[in-house]
């Protein structure tokens, strides 16, 4: 046994981290920046992580606003939870569009007309264009269900199984034009079990999203307003 090893699981079982995972950059700042932050979500899914988004407004962990939630996808669930909160939301339906950059065109048009600061890709199913990502360079970020580097692209979780790591997680990262490539803000692992189905796997790897994605929103604001501080 390493001459600490006694002292490094006792540590490890206190905390409780044993379980939970680790978080990196991990802080439990709250930034103080103001005024709020005007926010823009972008979902396709279930709308999980942008419940909690909103959960850490209304609990005052995140100073923000969410001004609209946009869905390229009619029957997402994501659309429920807004009317459930109340925050207005808009579908544009990429089925609509006859290219990627008319439905880019459609998605920047509203987050303009909404003065809209912060971009989130919360389960947002589509790639974007360069306009788009220009237009809201370290403003847009994403979060993915991986360690990235590793496992970019669709169904990470599958991949993570199929490649049989004992360690996975999410990460939140600014978006560039190559996917799931951007720099990262923020990041959490979780144990891959032995037991684990996909669906297990997945919940292990959600609940950390919906930590780090509020995280990260607040680390990203509080640059933002410092650096257009700066700029005054
Ligand atoms: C999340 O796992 C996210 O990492 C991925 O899509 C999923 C969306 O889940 N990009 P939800 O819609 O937030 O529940």
């Amino acid at each position: 046994m390493l001459e600490y090893q006694e002292e490094y699981e006792e540590n490890i079982l206190f905390s409780g981290l044993k379980e939970q995972g680790l978080i990196s950059p991990f802080s439990v700042e709250r930034y103080s920046y103001e005024p709020k932050i005007r926010l823009g979500i972008l979902a396709s899914g279930n709308g999980s992580n942008f419940e909690h988004i909103i959960k850490s407004i209304k609990n005052k962990k995140l100073n923000a606003e969410i001004t609209i939630l946009i869905v390229n996808n009619p029957n997402c669930l994501a659309i429920r939870k807004a009317i459930e909160y109340d925050i207005p939301y808009e579908i544009i339906n990429h089925r609509e569009c006859n290219s990627r950059q008319e439905h880019d065109k459609l998605v920047m048009k509203k987050l303009d007309d909404l003065s809209v600061e912060l971009v989130v890709m919360a389960g947002w199913m589509r790639i974007v264009g360069e306009e788009l990502i220009n237009k809201y360079e370290n403003r847009l970020i994403n979060i993915h269900p991986s360690l990235l580097p590793s496992f970019k692209g669709v169904d990470a979780i599958k991949q993570a199984m199929d490649n049989k790591v004992t360690i996975t997680g999410c990460t939140v990262h600014y978006v560039q034009k190559e996917v799931d490539s951007g720099s990262i803000i923020i990041q959490a692992a979780v144990p891959v079990k032995d037991r684990d189905s996909k669906e297990t796997l997945t919940k292990r790897v959600q609940d950390m999203e919906h930590i780090i994605l509020p995280l990260a929103i607040g680390k990203v604001a509080n640059k933002l307003r410092n650096r257009f501080m700066d700029n005054k």
